[in-house]
């Protein structure tokens, strides 16, 4: 990646998940499973569901207020809003939209990225080109997916692995040399039937038929996905690191996607990092898609897990199929 004029960091942080946790004790009594095969063959203990009135926008604004909240920067100074989704309230206007009304961010422009489970990463890396030009100054990333709304609560073999919430970044000009060092973005549209919506687009319109087939819920072939991911995801991880004349045990901290325990711990047994340098909460959440790894960035700080001047490494890939990784320097002070 050519270095940017102006590096990008980020000043603060926030995420939301709805209250309503559903346990896989409770997928037992919804679908032929148990709580042993969810558990092996994925890592995940329970997830959380929005309720009927909660919608993507909803989640957003409420991540986003803690974000705002954390980097003590007020909603009218925003310039730029990215909501990173596959499941918006609506096909238009855009969830990005809905919040810079909710929020009063009446100076910020706004559009929503569509990149599966890895929009949040091309979000990061979308604003930081935004910020290294000196177009703008402040930069509201946002990740959050409400897959509850196209989950298929009848297919066993992919209900079981996702979940609802949101996850926020304010991002920024920071020093030289720390903040956003590389990116590592790819794609490859020849695997987007590996894990998909069918039905709702202008390709297939959702039809009686197209409902009663399962069309317009998610649909995966999850064993092909797990390559895809762990080969990817590896790749994503020691192109950024490489990029900065790094190995990857300089890794101070790995925020990986959140989809599988397994596939997390594939990646990690060809990288070789200790496991505590490694974020993992899917077992509380399970796949909250684009919301999965701003949750567990907003979750580090929290818990203290990221100092000042560690090196930070967020990796994902999803549905297109997409999968990226940032380098990051941390430092949560803006330039003044
Ligand atoms: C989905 C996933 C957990 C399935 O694990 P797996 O080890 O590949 O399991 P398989 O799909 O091979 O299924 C094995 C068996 O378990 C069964 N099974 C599937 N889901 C089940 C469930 N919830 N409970 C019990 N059994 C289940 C299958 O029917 C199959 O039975 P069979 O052997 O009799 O045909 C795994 O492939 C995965 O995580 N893939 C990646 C998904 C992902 O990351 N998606 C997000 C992308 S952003």
């Amino acid at each position: 990646m050519k270095e940017n004029a102006i590096s990008a960091g980020f000043f603060g942080t926030g995420h939301f998940v709805p209250e309503r946790v559903l346990t896989n004790a409770d997928l037992e009594k919804m679908v032929d499973t148990s709580d042993e095969w969810i558990v092996t063959r994925s890592g995940i203990r329970e997830r959380r569901i929005a309720d009927e009135s909660m919608t993507t926008s909803d989640m957003c604004y409420e991540a986003s207020l803690r974000a705002l909240a954390d980097g003590d920067v007020n909603a009218s100074e925003l310039d730029l809003i990215i909501v990173c989704t596959v499941t918006p309230d609506y096909a238009f206007p855009s969830v990005s939209c809905l919040l810079q009304d909710r929020l009063g961010a009446s100076r910020a422009a706004a559009f929503d990225l569509s990149a599966g489970c890895t929009g949040f990463v091309y979000g990061v890396v979308t604003a930081a080109q935004f910020i290294g030009t000196g177009l703008y100054k402040k930069v509201l990333v946002v990740g959050a997916e409400m897959l509850s709304s196209i989950t298929n609560w009848k297919d066993r073999s992919t209900c079981v692995l996702f979940g609802d919430g949101a996850g926020a970044a304010v991002m920024g000009p920071c020093e030289k040399g720390s903040g956003l060092l590389s990116a590592y973005l790819g794609s490859d549209g020849s695997l987007g039937p590996l894990l998909c919506l069918p039905a709702g687009g202008t390709k297939e319109p959702i039809t009686e038929e197209a409902m009663a087939l399962g069309r317009d819920k998610l649909y995966m072939e999850g064993s092909e996905v797990f390559k895809v991911a762990v080969r990817h995801m590896e790749a994503a991880i020691r192109n950024a690191v490489e990029a900065i004349g790094e190995e990857v045990s300089a890794i101070d901290l790995l925020i990986p996607h959140q989809a599988n325990r397994r596939i997390i711990d594939a990646v990690n047994k060809k990288i070789g990092l200790p496991e505590d340098n490694v974020v993992i909460n899917l077992d509380r959440y399970g796949n909250t898609s684009a919301a999965s790894v701003p949750i567990a960035l907003s979750e580090a700080v929290q818990d203290g897990r990221l100092q000042e001047g560690d090196l930070l490494v967020m990796t994902s890939f999803g549905a297109g199929m997409t999968w990226g990784a940032v380098a990051v320097r941390w430092n949560k002070k803006e330039l003044s």
